[in-house]
């Protein structure tokens, strides 16, 4: 196990004065704080001990069912988990056997990779593009690699804030099938679109040609982190019977169950709360989105090149491959600028990405976004003439 970089560049980011967009973290000034303190009353009145009593390892039976019902699944086809973390560590538990090959996109999201690799897979990096994977890279990948899972993220991906079309989401459906892959779909940012048409997850596709549940290739994880909160650690693993049979015990053995009161406070806020604050939540990003894109495009030297994301809370920045910069021991005169980004090797299992960043656009204001893109053009202006007056 090695520590999370990004946890080690928040500790120097908590400086005031720092314009941080390092965090993962949703903005916190949009949480349904009224509306969580109404439901936690109305779950004591209601449930009265028993909201702070032992529950059932599978989670809390409304709760599934809701999230069932949206799925077209029976509730015994739906594990609640204390935060997908802990449904993407469970499905490794389950699922990988010490060198089983794990395709991974390329980057991918650092958290799995961390909460995958005790189970000692061996990574094996996807080639993607702006519209995600590509299918003939993984079809050849998979000629000479078999592999038994992909992991993938395909609606506004972390890190990189790119969606994975209709068209190849088809495509990979159809060529893990025949090799016989099962995909990891995570999907916490696929409600927090905020541009264009909705994109069918891979599990519903998957569904609709037919295929029963306990017969898909495909598991998804969601998550009620980006939409509510993410310190109630709510979420699930959907999925064919015989998977979910094994997380129930994976999990009892685990922590016996997700935390009672949590759930029911969660299920209260499903039907009203939750649609509005998709609403709320979407439409505020893509504005933030928007100014951090337009700076970026204001402010950055050229040949930088950044994505342009539908919707989620990142977009990824590229710099120019043969200026030779690493955005590691950069971070250090960004910081010194009062501005800081995650560096994106960490997100390669392979270790490339020197010359990549993630950057988060949901917990700065407007105009914190603006100063800190500006700072931090200049951070890689400067790096950019330094770099070319050694050659
Ligand atoms: C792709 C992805 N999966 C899973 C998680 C973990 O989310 P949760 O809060 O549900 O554990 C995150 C959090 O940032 C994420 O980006």
């Amino acid at each position: 196990m090695t520590s999370s970089a990004i946890r080690e560049i928040l500790k120097i980011t908590q400086r005031p004065e720092v314009i941080s967009f390092a965090g993962g973290l949703p903005a916190p000034e949009l949480f349904p704080l009224a509306e969580i303190r109404e439901a936690t009353e109305k779950v004591y009145a209601d449930h009265g001990p028993a909201a702070l009593q032992y529950s059932t390892t599978e989670g809390h039976l409304p709760l599934r069912t809701w999230i069932a019902d949206r799925g077209g699944l029976a509730p015994d086809q739906v594990q609640i988990t204390s935060g997908s973390q802990q449904g993407l560590d469970l499905l490794g538990r389950v699922l990988i056997d010490p060198g089983d090959v794990m395709l991974v996109e390329s980057p991918t999201y650092l958290g799995a990779l961390q909460a995958f690799a005790p189970y000692r897979p061996r990574f094996v990096e996807v080639i993607t593009d702006d519209d995600g994977v590509v299918p003939e890279a993984l079809e050849d990948q998979l000629r000479t690699t078999p592999a038994k899972l992909i992991y993938l993220v395909p609606t506004f991906q972390n890190p990189t804030g790119r969606t994975l079309s209709v068209e190849r989401r088809r495509q990979l459906l159809e060529i893990t099938k025949r090799h016989g892959v099962t995909i990891l779909e995570d999907g916490p940012y696929n409600e927090l679109r905020f541009r264009g048409e909705r994109v069918p997850t891979l599990f519903e596709l998957a569904l609709a040609d037919g295929t029963p549940v306990d017969d898909l290739n495909v598991i998804m994880l969601g998550t009620f982190s980006k939409v509510l909160a993410p310190g109630l650690r709510d979420a699930w693993v959907q999925g064919p019977r015989p998977v979910i049979d094994k997380l129930v015990m994976a999990k009892q053995a685990a922590d016996l169950h997700s935390p009672t009161l949590n759930q029911l406070i969660v299920t209260e806020l499903l039907d009203d709360v939750l649609p509005r604050q998709i609403k709320i939540i979407s439409a505020e990003y893509g504005k933030r989105a928007a100014v951090m894109i337009n700076s970026i495009a204001e402010n950055f030297p050229p040949g930088v090149a950044c994505t342009d994301p539908d919707g989620g809370m990142f977009c990824w920045v590229q710099l120019p491959t043969d200026a030779g910069i690493d955005t590691e021991p950069m971070l250090a005169a960004a910081v010194d600028r009062n501005v800081a980004y995650v560096p994106g090797r960490p997100f390669f299992a392979s270790g490339i990405g020197h010359n990549t960043m993630r950057l988060s656009y949901v917990t700065s204001t407007e105009q914190e976004i603006r100063a800190g893109i500006e700072a931090l053009g200049a951070v890689i202006e400067d790096q950019l003439v330094g770099r070319a007056q050694l050659r």
